[in-house]
């Protein structure tokens, strides 16, 4: 079947399809381990109970097209009304179709369903699509963590302020 015609979706993972999360991690760390400061090794004999405990305590959202995972992003809580954006990832053949995009707004909708009232996510100022990734959806930088570690936020319940208004200029 063409990969057009293949159905696309975005949902929640359960618990118990956990492991599912597995392959995923491994890609993205495979990948780009600088981007989420993690190294593949570490899960590589993470057991199916690691995986399970993990979806369980990270809300995750899974992109499949067909009967493949293609893309991840995971939301943490953030004081009472805040919630934190985590490992963001499409698989490198699916990138630049609007996925990551769509990722990001499914994770929003729902943590703002629940009442948060603002998103933060900690990018590599040099890992340029993920902060452009950001930027299209509202977030603004705000500062920098640590050496090369930048901050943006979104307030959920406003537009995005205007580039002018923003509280420090962001130089990639
Ligand atoms: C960051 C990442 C998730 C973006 O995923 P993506 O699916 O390519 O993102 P999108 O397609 O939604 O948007 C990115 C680009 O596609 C463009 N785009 C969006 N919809 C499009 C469409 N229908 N057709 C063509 N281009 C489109 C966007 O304008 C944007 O363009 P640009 O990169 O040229 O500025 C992906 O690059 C990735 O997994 N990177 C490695 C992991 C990573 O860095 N994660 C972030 C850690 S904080």
């Amino acid at each position: 079947m063409n990969s057009h015609l293949k159905k696309t979706s975005i949902r929640r993972l359960l618990p118990k399809e956990g492991m599912r999360l597995k392959p995923l991690r491994l890609r993205m760390l495979q990948e780009m381990p600088k981007a989420f400061n993690e190294h593949m090794a570490k899960f590589q004999e993470k057991n199916d109970d690691y995986w399970i405990g993990r979806a369980e305590k990270i809300e995750t959202f899974i992109l499949s097209v067909g009967s493949m995972d293609v893309g991840t992003i995971g939301v943490e809580p953030l004081g009472e009304e805040g919630v934190r954006l985590i490992t963001l990832w499409v698989d490198p053949t699916h990138r630049h179709k609007g996925y990551g995009r769509a990722l990001i707004r499914e994770a929003l909708t729902v943590a703002m369903a629940r009442g948060a009232e603002v998103a933060v996510v900690e990018v590599l100022r040099e890992n340029h699509n993920a902060v452009t990734c950001y930027e299209e959806e509202g977030f603004r930088y705000v500062g920098e963590t640590k050496e090369g570690v930048i901050t943006m936020e979104k307030y959920l319940d406003r537009d995005p302020m205007p580039l002018e208004m923003q509280p420090l200029t962001f130089n990639p």
